[in-house]
């Protein structure tokens, strides 16, 4: 499905009815690494996932190189949808984008899901990095940029036992335009840090990690954990960081469980 709100069109889906959850996809994929959350969710829930400028259906917007712009295409297209509040699930770059959905909309936010990501901003170290995966996104194209992340994606167990999966995430990361990569990795580079964010975290939390993630660590979670009050934390076993593809059934249970319990 595609809208366009103030000349940018905006990919998006939208299937079930009831408590919206809203979910943010990771670098550099698409809204379609939520259809296993979708396919199980939809029946009890209304689903929205986007796809971020760049992204799958979505437009490249290379001036809107932010993730507050990120943050504010969301909003728009919930305006659209008439949705004044909702369940956000973010994950990696996805959950940097729920921060600055937190920070400047917490209204906005009835619960959230901060899976595989970090309340830090980039190192000097790691901005240089970014830099670097930009050169080769300009240079070699997205089949380079799938051969650098998939090992961060993918637990190595993943990428040794299950060649459908890592083929199915090599394709989300070709379908992705270079400059849609380069806008991320500028836009991660410069995202601020939200640490002090955590504490002021009002609404129902969980934080999801898969335990082999190396791009996120665990320990990165549980940092979260410790900062954020009345938090719910769930570690999933023989995932990395793309824990919600790899092991959907745990994913989908630690999710249905704190939408119980928090009555979402
Ligand atoms: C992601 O999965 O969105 C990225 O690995 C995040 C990052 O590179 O910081």
């Amino acid at each position: 499905m595609k809208t366009v709100i103030d000349g940018m069109t905006i990919g998006y889906t939208d299937d079930g009815s009831g408590t919206p959850l809203v979910f943010i996809h990771a670098f550099p994929l698409s809204k379609t690494m939520w259809q296993p959350q979708v396919d199980a969710l939809k029946d009890t829930h209304r689903v929205i996932t986007i796809d971020l400028g760049g992204h799958g259906d979505s437009d490249i917007v290379p001036w809107n190189d932010s993730l507050d712009g990120y943050a504010k295409n969301i909003i728009r297209l919930l305006d659209h949808l008439e949705i004044t509040q909702a369940v956000f699930v973010g994950l990696s770059m996805g959950g940097y984008t729920l921060f600055s959905i937190y920070r400047h909309h917490p209204n906005r936010v009835k619960g959230m899901v901060l899976a595989d990501t970090r309340a830090q901003a980039d190192s000097e170290e790691g901005q240089v990095a970014r830099q670097s995966m930009a050169e080769v996104a300009f240079k070699d194209g997205a089949s380079a940029i799938a051969d650098l992340m998939l090992p961060k994606l993918l637990a190595p167990s993943t990428i040794e036992q299950r060649p459908e999966i890592v083929e199915e995430v090599r394709e989300m990361i070709l379908q992705t335009p270079t400059a849609g990569i380069v806008v991320d990795l500028v836009a991660m580079a410069s995202r601020p840090d939200s640490t002090a964010l955590l504490s002021t975290i009002t609404c129902p939390t969980l934080v999801i990690v898969g335990e082999e993630d190396q791009a996120t660590p665990v320990a990165e979670s549980q940092y979260m954990v410790d900062c954020i009050s009345g938090v719910t934390f769930v570690t999933i076993p023989h995932a990395g960081h793309l824990s919600n593809f790899e092991q959907p059934i745990a994913f989908n249970q630690a999710i249905e469980s704190f939408l119980e319990t928090h009555g979402l």
